[in-house]
């Protein structure tokens, strides 16, 4: 087999990469690991940056997302149960985000993909890259038990942070930058109508909470929890009670309690690989980097980072131009430290930390009361919430 550009992964971000070059004409396989049916059942993402709605857009996999995504022009702070609310769209010349599941996101680039040429190989098992430093990489992997080899050009590292393309950059040359947080948050997905039309993200005195959705008939809340808590600790009415005191009575009055059909803790991490290509590898997603859920970013970067690459590599094949991927790692580590910073900031001023004394406590309450005062500091939080642009 050959093909221009082995991708590895189909997330967002080897899907989104791979969509992005046949619309150009380059080919493309993408490995998984998983099959299809795995990859869809993971919840994950909620909200999309207009980065991430104008790429879907681009490559008409809008239709769905125009239909049954959730436009958001604002959200909401609340301390200790006091609401306020953020004005994203009066704070950003217009600018809006669109809560969208990742699933559903997978579902339409998934269900595109034979018909625009797109190639996946799921169940890859043992993917393996070789001869990334010279002019003809190799990936080999096994399906069944018979070994397979793909022959390319360049080789896109798409398969998140516990992937293997990260680690084929030699160690002498890759950095890696960490904040590992210690807690978590617990999810759950119930089908019953959201708190409020908006999210609401509750810094509480007992740890974080997050009021999210996906639809009008399916809420998604989070609470922050220790690293060490299991989720037989949560059954539902447990959640829900916790959930309510931290949201505030404001709030709690307008939380419907239901079956959680989905409950999952998630570890917070902040992560960064440097650089993000090597030879003829390039790094896109979580491949490369981590953000706490806090900031909403995850997937977003994982949308820049190949809209970046996308077009190093049409560059490449239409003109013979090797400028835009050698600018690669430059140009998307610029956007993904301000996304790290953001979502770093973010977190910290919202959630309960172990260590945290009265002193603390009390910064980040006048943090938030600043937040609440000053419109810069609001514009600030807006203009980083709904995505920065691509420069
Ligand atoms: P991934 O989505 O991780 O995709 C990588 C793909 O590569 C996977 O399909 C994987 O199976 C495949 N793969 C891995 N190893 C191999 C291999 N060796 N060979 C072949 N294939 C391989 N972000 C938010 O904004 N909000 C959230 O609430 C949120 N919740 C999250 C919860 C969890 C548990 C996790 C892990 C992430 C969450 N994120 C969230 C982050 C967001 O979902 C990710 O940033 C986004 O999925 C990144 O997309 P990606 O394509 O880079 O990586
Ligand atoms: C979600 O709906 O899953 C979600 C929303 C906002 C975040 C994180 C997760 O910041």
């Amino acid at each position: 087999m050959k093909t221009d550009i082995a991708i590895i992964g189909a997330g967002p971000a080897g899907m989104l990469l791979a969509h992005l070059l046949a619309q150009e004409g380059i080919s493309a396989v993408v490995l998984e690991r998983r099959d299809r049916a795995y990859v869809e059942a993971r919840v994950r993402a909620g909200v999309l940056e207009q980065v991430t709605v104008d790429l879907l857009r681009r490559l008409g996999l809008n239709a769905r997302m125009e239909r049954d995504g959730l436009v958001h022009g604002g959200t909401n702070l609340a301390l200790d149960g006091e609401l306020f609310h953020i004005d994203l769209a009066a704070l950003t010349g217009g600018r809006h985000v669109v809560v969208y599941g990742q699933q559903e996101v997978m579902k339409d680039l998934f269900d595109a993909a034979p018909a625009r040429g797109v190639e996946i190989v799921w169940n890859a098992e043992d993917v393996a890259l070789h001869g990334l430093d010279g002019d003809e990489p190799i990936v080999t992997w096994t399906a069944q038990g018979e070994a397979k080899q793909l022959a390319c050009r360049f080789v896109a590292g798409c398969d998140g942070f516990h992937g293997v393309s990260r680690a084929a950059i030699p160690a002498t040359v890759l950095r890696q930058f960490e904040r590992v947080y210690p807690f978590g948050w617990l999810g759950i997905l119930a089908d019953v109508p959201p708190a409020d039309e908006e999210l609401v993200y509750a810094n509480h005195e007992r740890g974080f909470a997050l009021a999210s959705m996906r639809s009008p008939t399916r809420s998604r809340y989070y609470v922050q929890c220790g690293l060490e808590e299991k989720l037989e600790d949560w059954p539902d009415e447990r959640f829900w009670d916790e959930l309510c005191l931290r949201l505030g009575p404001q709030l709690a009055g307008k939380v419907t309690r239901g079956a959680a059909f989905e409950k999952s803790i998630a570890p917070l991490r902040s992560f960064v690989a440097e650089p993000m290509r090597w030879g003829r590898l390039f790094l896109a997603g979580d491949a490369a980097h981590i953000v706490p859920p806090t900031g909403a970013k995850g997937m977003n970067l994982a949308a820049s980072d190949v809209t970046f690459l996308a077009e190093a590599l049409v560059e490449f094949f239409k003109s013979g131009k090797a400028g835009g991927i050698e600018g690669y790692s430059a140009r998307a580590l610029a956007r993904v430290w301000k996304a790290e910073r953001f979502s770093w900031w973010f977190t910290s001023v919202t959630h309960r930390f172990p260590e945290m004394d009265g002193f603390s406590r009390r910064l980040q309450m006048a943090e938030l009361d600043y937040i609440r005062q000053s419109e810069a500091a609001q514009r600030s939080l807006a203009e980083n919430y709904v995505g920065l642009p691509l420069l």
